[in-house]
């Protein structure tokens, strides 16, 4: 068995039909639209699936209703990370917020990448699907509208 990648400071994995697994040195810090938090851990699952009775956070739907959703992708948005600090800390928390009915948007520094590590991207910003319908996973877009999300 290989090695799961991890990256230092702000990552979020692409788990293969599963999941968005948001990692911190600091804290992830999940927040609803009006920026209050919500739960702030250093490890949270995220669901991607949209069938989750917990949203946002994963409960294991994601295997009762077989959502099959790949790992890999490709992002023409990539960016590069602003100067690193000498701290382990980094670039601060990873901040994700929670719109309804709609995606998880990001503000903070990260790597974003899959559980096989043949994707990897870095952003310090982005939309990521959470309703499960997104043709361009894991990022946003906008097919929440027409599937009806509601969470
Ligand atoms: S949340 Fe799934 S496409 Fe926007």
């Amino acid at each position: 068995m290989s090695e799961k990648p991890s990256y230092p400071g702000n990552s979020i994995m692409v788990r293969p039909n599963g999941p968005l697994i948001c990692s911190s040195d600091i804290n992830v810090t999940i927040q609803d639209a009006d920026g209050h938090l919500i739960k702030q851990e250093k490890e949270l699952a995220l669901c991607r699936c949209g069938q989750s009775q917990n949203k946002p956070f994963c409960d294991g739907s994601h295997k009762k209703t077989e959502f099959a959703a790949g790992q890999e992708f490709t992002d023409e948005r990539s960016e590069d990370l602003p100067e690193q600090s000498s701290q382990s800390s980094q670039h601060g928390e990873l901040i994700i917020t929670v719109k309804p009915d709609a995606m998880l948007l990001i503000k903070s520094p990260l790597t974003l990448f899959s559980r096989d590590g043949k994707s990897v991207t870095t952003r310090t910003k982005g939309a990521l699907c959470r309703c499960g319908a997104s043709e361009n996973k894991p990022f946003c877009d906008r097919q929440h509208k027409q599937c009806g999300f509601k969470g």
